[in-house]
């Protein structure tokens, strides 16, 4: 019988569950790494589509398997016509999240099968789960806005379909490279809440789609995937460069947190909001919106020095709401943008907990009472 760990280790913080090789985090030095493979390369050269390819097989794809990786998202991209009929029920008003946790759900129960299937059998479904993601949400954006779902374009890659298949027309190249990047930012990071639920379900030995499924609720929450539209409503709140210090001022004395800030990894900036930073500030001067960008680069000058001694910086979040603001994507879509992306990772973690299984079964510390005496419930007062 193994031995009993007494220590209380609330909110799981600094606990090690499992040896993973998906991700590696230094968040002191703010380093990020693939499969061994540098944040900075993969957003600079890869294409979601090579990552995709690197979290599921553990390397990188030759020129035809790359080709063939391809050819298999396009033949999966597409969503059975019955179930599309479906989600056209959905309440329009609800939280896109709740609609895209729904719908995925939907797909389990096309395609799921028996609990406990191979591991050949769960890549399968990752990889069509991975290609239907962006069909997925960008039908629920058209079909809550009363347009028709935009069937995906063989031509066109993973992050460029996302963009037309929501506005109906080809993105060019610069908002399609955009995409891509975000998509490949957030394709992955090690066990953070969304993922650790979606290990948690596959560990029973359940199926991808009920993973992905718990993953999507837990990334709803604003302190994990809600975080985007968050950070964008402040700024918009803020309105102008020249009200961001009394704003942050305000915010944190009333200990207040502001949105898209601090990180329970890295205590420095998150090295994906640097290459947001970046792409935002391209896609506002090609767009000529350069408010929200400027408000944002302010608000960082601020509130680092406001922070610093707490060790809270940007993080991936405050700079995206930006970047899809700037491709015409409506705040309601945010986070679930940030699920299209994650997809990848969500399913290389379920396929990883597979190879090396055990029952994810903490304890916990029993606080309450232990000799409760059982009153009928007519002489209960
Ligand atoms: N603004 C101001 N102060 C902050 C912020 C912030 N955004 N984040 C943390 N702090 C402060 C806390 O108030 C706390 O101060 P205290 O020690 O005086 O009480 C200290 O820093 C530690 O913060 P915790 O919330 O305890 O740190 P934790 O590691 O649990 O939280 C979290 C990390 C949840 C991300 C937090 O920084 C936060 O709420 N940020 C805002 C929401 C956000 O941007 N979430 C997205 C995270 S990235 C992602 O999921 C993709």
């Amino acid at each position: 019988m193994q031995s009993r760990d007494t220590h209380l280790h609330i909110g799981l913080v600094n606990v090690q569950m499992a040896e993973s090789r998906v991700c590696f985090i230094d968040g002191e030095a703010g380093i990020l790494l693939y499969r061994g493979y540098s944040i900075n390369d993969l957003a600079r050269y890869s294409t979601y589509e090579e990552v995709a390819y690197l979290l599921l097989y553990d390397r990188l794809p030759t020129t035809q398997e790359l080709k063939d990786f391809n050819s298999q998202l396009a033949s999966q991209r597409g969503l059975p016509a019955e179930l599309l009929r479906t989600v056209e029920q959905f309440p329009k008003r609800a939280n896109v999240m709740d609609n895209l946790r729904t719908a995925v759900s939907l797909l389990g129960s096309y395609y799921a099968g028996p609990a406990g299937q191979s591991l050949e059998k769960n890549l399968e479904s990752g990889i069509s789960l991975t290609a239907k993601f962006p069909t997925v949400v960008a039908a629920l954006h058209r079909m809550r806005n009363n347009l028709k779902p935009v069937k995906p374009e063989a031509s066109l890659p993973h992050a460029g379909n996302f963009l037309y298949m929501l506005h109906g027309k080809r993105p060019d190249e610069v908002a399609t490279r955009a995409m891509d990047m975000d998509f490949i930012l957030h394709a992955e990071h090690g066990f953070n809440a969304s993922t650790v639920a979606a290990r948690v379900t596959i560990s029973t030995l359940s199926d991808i789609y009920s993973a992905v499924t718990s993953a999507i609720g837990a990334l709803k929450g604003p302190l994990h995937g809600g975080a985007a539209g968050e950070a964008f409503k402040t700024l918009k709140q803020i309105g102008s460069v020249g009200d961001v210090e009394s704003y942050a001022r305000k915010a944190l004395s009333q200990d207040g947190k502001i949105s898209g800030f601090g990180h329970r990894v890295y205590k420095i900036t998150d090295p994906r909001a640097v290459h947001l930073r970046e792409v935002s500030k391209q896609l506002a001067e090609k767009t000529g919106n350069l408010r929200y960008f400027a408000i944002a680069q302010r608000l960082e000058e601020v509130a680092i020095p406001l922070l610093k001694e707490k060790r809270v910086y940007p993080n991936v979040d405050f700079y995206s709401g930006i970047v899809y603001d700037n491709l015409g994507i409506p705040e309601d879509l945010f986070d679930s943008i940030f699920a299209v992306g994650r997809s990848a990772g969500w399913v290389a973690h379920t396929l990883e907990q597979l190879q090396d299984n055990k029952l994810i079964r903490p304890l916990e510390k029993y606080t309450g009472r232990t000799e409760s005496a059982y009153v009928p419930a007519n002489k209960r007062k």
